[in-house]
């Protein structure tokens, strides 16, 4: 956005330049007498055209400003206000970081720049004599903007306090409402998330459901903001495990290559295989030869990887079904020549360094080396790492990759992250993020298992919430006023909604506990209140019979006043979304979405219980209806169902 602004400003200062021009030449034009020349008739005709132009690109301009202002984060539209300010106050300052932050308390307005404190001390030690309370006053007199600040106040030791203007708010509402939810003006990125990224053969656990569901949400947001966004699934289906349950195959289902073995349970399989490996000499020996026979790819081993990696596929794909994720497989698999390409490269660059039969590689800042190459040739997680953030780079042309993987795993990410910058595969202005979360808890605190102490069965998991959410909406004697579809529909957008929103609405960098009773609680902030919430704030028009075109049309016109507190609460609490759109995507916390969403129907509540929206006679008929109230309860709803969709929560029409 600073961009625009200086984008305009240039325009500004060049309209001016064209002015002073045109009315040097109309001076001079006025100097003439009566008989004008030609080649002065065709100047002055020129001249209109070029004031023509000037209005035009000013009027421009000024749009370009006011949709800034109407669509965009108004902390960074002030953030720019101020940045100006304090270029023309103090032109002396090479550089500067302008802090404008939202006031600790409503008290002192709505935001504040905070930044005389630290322009005085720089001041100062360049030998000049100010006072914050000084460059404060200097600062609030090159403020203007007319659009959206009612009023500067300077509060020791220098803080600079600032009220928005009620209009400004109402023009945003009004705005929103004809335009949409609109993300925040960014800088577009290409974007890589890696995220879920199971594993063939072994469990999905909880912790690949964390990573599905923050990833998911991640991806959303960084599209709803207009980035080109790579949804990865790094599957773990290549390394030497392969070689021991391709040769299990081999001799448990001769005929695999005419019929799909019908393989049950494919964790089974593993332990069964893994059995064997550990016990079996030859089987060994078999076990190796496959591996090597499949990184050849030779035909036949080929076929039975991929029967192997087909029954994993189509177990998470169930469950991406239901959970409504969407993502490309790119397993280990893919990186398979890449790697070879990479390790020959880092040998001649002579980076590897032998240690008992391995390859290793050391990282700057790093104390535990990377094994690029295992003694018995294979490559390790290590490799296809590096090969997959080399290609990610190179080939996608990513200028940030986001992995959503858990805490445990960050040594190997910053080690990743390191080496991949060391070696030139990843450039300083391509961003890199490990997207870290704690570990899923059971009840008693301790590592999520099943009351036997088994792992627990993601798919068992969702069915158990499925059961769950059915017997909350009976408790509530929902099945008595919803139709069947539509009670299906409200079991799920709960069960799914609550475990997405229970995982979301925690500081993912935390472990967190996993409980069925509290997520499904619809008191508190849980998925389940936040979709009844909605539910209500919709049934509000279709109740007193204002279909959506109506509103629509009612939109373009009805000015929103917003002159009860409540009204003005509601609308400062609905115009902050763009920032907390922006401080989601700096930081990767869902959480302060849900807050933010949890605080929105909460200020709406209380617009409701204070603020009447129809007025009846003493029959019950409806008098009046407050347009504008009822367009405060859609700028809402609005605002609640984009955040509903970043979120992963199926908004409901009844519940
Ligand atoms: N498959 C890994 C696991 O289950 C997660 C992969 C994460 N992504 C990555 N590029 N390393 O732990």
């Amino acid at each position: 956005m600073e961009k625009e602004i200086e984008k305009i400003n240039n325009l500004d200062t060049l309209c001016q330049k064209i002015s002073e021009e045109v009315s040097k030449i109309e001076n001079n034009l006025d100097d003439l007498t009566a008989d004008v020349p030609p080649e002065v008739a065709a100047l002055m005709s020129e001249n209109d055209k070029l004031e023509y132009r000037i209005r035009i690109l000013k009027r421009h301009a000024e749009e370009l400003t006011e949709n800034v202002a109407l669509e965009g984060s108004i902390l960074n539209f002030l953030q720019d206000i101020f940045t100006s300010s304090i270029k023309k106050s103090f032109p002396e300052l090479k550089t500067f970081t302008c802090s404008v932050t939202r006031s600790t308390s409503e008290k002192f307005g709505d935001y504040q720049c905070n930044s005389a404190m630290n322009i005085a001390q720089v001041l100062r030690q360049q030998g000049a004599k100010v006072s914050p309370m000084d460059c404060a006053q200097k600062i609030v007199a090159n403020v203007s903007c007319d659009l959206a600040i009612e009023s500067l106040e300077i509060a020791k030791p220098g803080f600079i306090n600032v009220k928005v203007k009620t209009s400004f708010l109402s023009k945003r509402i009004s705005h929103l409402l004809n335009e949409g939810v609109k993300p925040p003006p960014i800088k577009k990125r290409k974007i890589v998330v890696d995220f879920s990224s199971p594993n063939v053969a072994k469990e999905m656990h909880v912790g690949h459901l964390r990573s599905t569901i923050i990833g998911e949400s991640i991806c959303r947001l960084l599209e709803f903001a207009g980035n080109d966004v790579l949804r990865l699934n790094h599957i773990g289906d290549w390394g030497t495990q392969f070689g021991m349950l391709i040769a299990h195959l081999q001799e448990k289902f001769p005929d695999y290559l005419n019929n799909v073995p019908p393989i049950k349970n494919l964790q089974e399989f593993y332990k069964e295989s893994k059995l064997r490996f550990d016990t079996d000499e030859e089987f060994k020996k078999k076990a190796y030869s496959c591996v090597v026979q499949l990184q050849k790819y030779e035909p036949d081993m080929m076929k039975a990887w991929k029967q192997i990696c087909d029954i994993t596929a189509k177990e998470i794909e169930k469950i991406y079904k239901v959970l409504d994720i969407t993502l490309i497989a790119r397993g280990e698999s893919f990186y398979q020549e890449r790697m070879k390409t990479l390790v020959k490269e880092l040998e001649e660059r002579g980076v590897l360094i032998e240690d008992e039969g391995r390859k290793i590689l050391f990282v700057p800042g790093i104390n535990v080396p990377m094994t690029i190459v295992k003694s018995d040739g294979g490559f390790t997680y290590d490799t296809s790492d590096l090969a997959a953030i080399r290609q990610r780079v190179e080939e996608e042309k990513a200028d940030w990759l986001i992995y959503v993987v858990d805490a445990g795993q960050s040594l190997h990410l910053e080690s990743v992250f390191a080496a991949a910058r060391e070696l030139g595969f990843c450039p300083p202005e391509v961003k890199t993020d490990h997207a870290a979360f704690g570990v899923v808890l059971g009840e008693d605190k301790k590592k999520f298992k099943t009351r036997s102490g088994d792992t627990v069965k993601l798919a068992d998991l969702l069915e158990e919430g499925l059961q769950k959410s059915l017997l909350k909406l009976k408790e509530k004697k929902r099945d008595e006023v919803l139709s069947p579809e539509e009670l299906k529909a409200a079991q799920e957008a709960v069960a799914y909604g609550c475990i997405k929103y229970a995982d979301l609405s925690h500081n993912r960098s935390h472990d967190y506990v996993f409980s069925f009773d509290r997520m499904l609680d619809d008191r508190g902030n849980s998925a389940a209140y936040l979709l009844y919430s909605l539910v209500r704030i919709r049934s509000i028009a279709r109740n007193v019979n204002v279909s959506e075109s109506a509103l629509k049309e009612a939109a373009k016109s009805t000015e929103i006043i917003l002159e009860h507190p409540k009204e003005l609460k509601l609308a400062k609490i609905i115009s902050r979304f763009q920032e907390v759109i922006i401080n989601v995507i700096e930081d990767l916390s869902l959480h302060t979405l849900c807050d933010y969403l949890y605080e929105l129907s909460v200020v709406f509540s209380e617009f409701y219980d204070n603020c009447y929206i129809i007025e009846k006679d003493p029959t019950g008929q409806i008098k009046n209806i407050n347009m504008s109230r009822l367009l405060l309860c859609d700028a809402t709803a609005s605002m609640m169902t984009t955040g509903f969709h970043i979120l992963g929560l199926k908004p409901l029409e009844k519940m």
